[in-house]
């Protein structure tokens, strides 16, 4: 049986975070969260079902991944194989139009891609809340990768899962904004986003702070979304983004992310909002800054940006599409 299937996700960043499990094995969140698709920044997954092999074979564009990478991938696809009784393994080749080593998560719009490529290829037909839970064990953000526009991962309440997954809070042409992605290293993370959530719930005092202050902005952000208030939008991103590090830092040992350019672009933002330019910054689990933005603003944004010391480069990416299927 050889059924090609390709599939295209988006990546995601979160105005409001996640960070923390409720649930390791499920991989549910202890809060709920919310984000911007964005264009240009996508991966591609080819994923072909083939009996006669006896393991899946995992590609990142013409070489074998590492084995940290295929054995995370070939045990979610454990998953699907389970869901489709089947005992077929998949041979899938990924790519990513954003350079790998840019220092950019791509677990996001990789495990939403391989979802989507995966469960067809196995013959599954899942609406967009089944393929959403599927992605959320393979990595949190990419249950939220699925949809384009804007995007909600609820944190749901029942204990096997069944209400956390993500729906669209507006779509793709609701809101035209820009994030701008400013890379400051191409080093891998120092710390896996699961280890960290790991270490921050055990070890954190701050951590139940983060979580009930995490719910308010939630509400909050979604409806700055829905009302295209930059200024509240922008201002809660960074109140998130700044509680989710402080929460980090709390962990024994303290989890520091940023490098000295993170920290100089969080006062060059700064400095450009008090000159009128409107520009917010937020940080995930490693160096880079994203800079959300107004279209018109964002030429000016990277250029004045990439004078600072330490910038590697500047992508800029609006809001992006759901994921799909390219047609065979
Ligand atoms: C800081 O989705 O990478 O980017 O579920 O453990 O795979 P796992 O974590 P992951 O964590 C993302 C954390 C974040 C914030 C966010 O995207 O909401």
């Amino acid at each position: 049986m050889h059924d090609r299937v390709t599939a295209i996700a988006h990546s995601n960043i979160a105005l409001a975070k996640y960070w923390g499990k409720r649930d390791v094995k499920r991989n549910l969140p202890s809060v709920g969260s919310l984000s911007m698709t964005l264009s240009n920044l996508h991966t591609r997954t080819t994923v072909v079902r083939d009996d006669t092999l006896e393991n899946d074979s995992i590609y990142l564009g013409d070489s074998p991944a590492p084995p940290s990478f295929s054995n995370r991938a070939s045990r979610f696809i454990d998953l699907i194989r389970e869901l489709a009784n089947s005992q077929d393994a998949l041979r899938v080749t990924t790519e990513n139009s954003f350079p790998t080593g840019a220092g950019l998560a791509s677990s996001a719009s990789g495990f939403a891609a391989l979802t989507l490529a995966a469960t067809r290829a196995f013959g599954l037909e899942l609406d967009n809340r089944a393929l959403s839970r599927i992605a959320r064990v393979g990595s949190g953000s990419a249950a939220r990768s699925l949809f384009g526009g804007f995007v909600e991962w609820h944190r749901g309440e029942a204990e096997d899962g069944s209400d956390s997954f993500a729906t669209r809070v507006a779509p793709t042409e609701h809101w035209d904004v820009h994030m701008l992605v400013v890379v400051t290293s191409d080093e891998a993370k120092s710390y896996s986003s699961t280890d960290g959530m790991n270490l921050t719930r055990d070890t954190s005092p701050y951590y139940d702070a983060w979580i009930r202050s995490s719910e308010t902005l939630l509400t909050e952000m979604r409806q700055g979304v829905l009302e295209r208030d930059l200024t509240r939008v922008g201002e809660l991103m960074e109140a998130s983004c700044l509680r989710m590090h402080a929460v980090m830092l709390s962990a024994t040992p303290g989890l520091l992310y940023w490098n000295g350019a993170t920290v100089e672009l969080i006062h060059a933002v700064r400095a450009l909002r008090s000159e009128g330019i409107e520009a917010y910054f937020t940080i995930d689990a490693g160096p880079q800054v994203k800079v959300l933005c107004r279209p018109s603003d964002a030429k000016t944004l990277a250029r004045r940006l990439g004078t600072l010391n330490g910038i590697k480069e500047i992508l800029e990416a609006g809001v992006g599409p759901d994921a799909y299927l390219e047609p065979s």
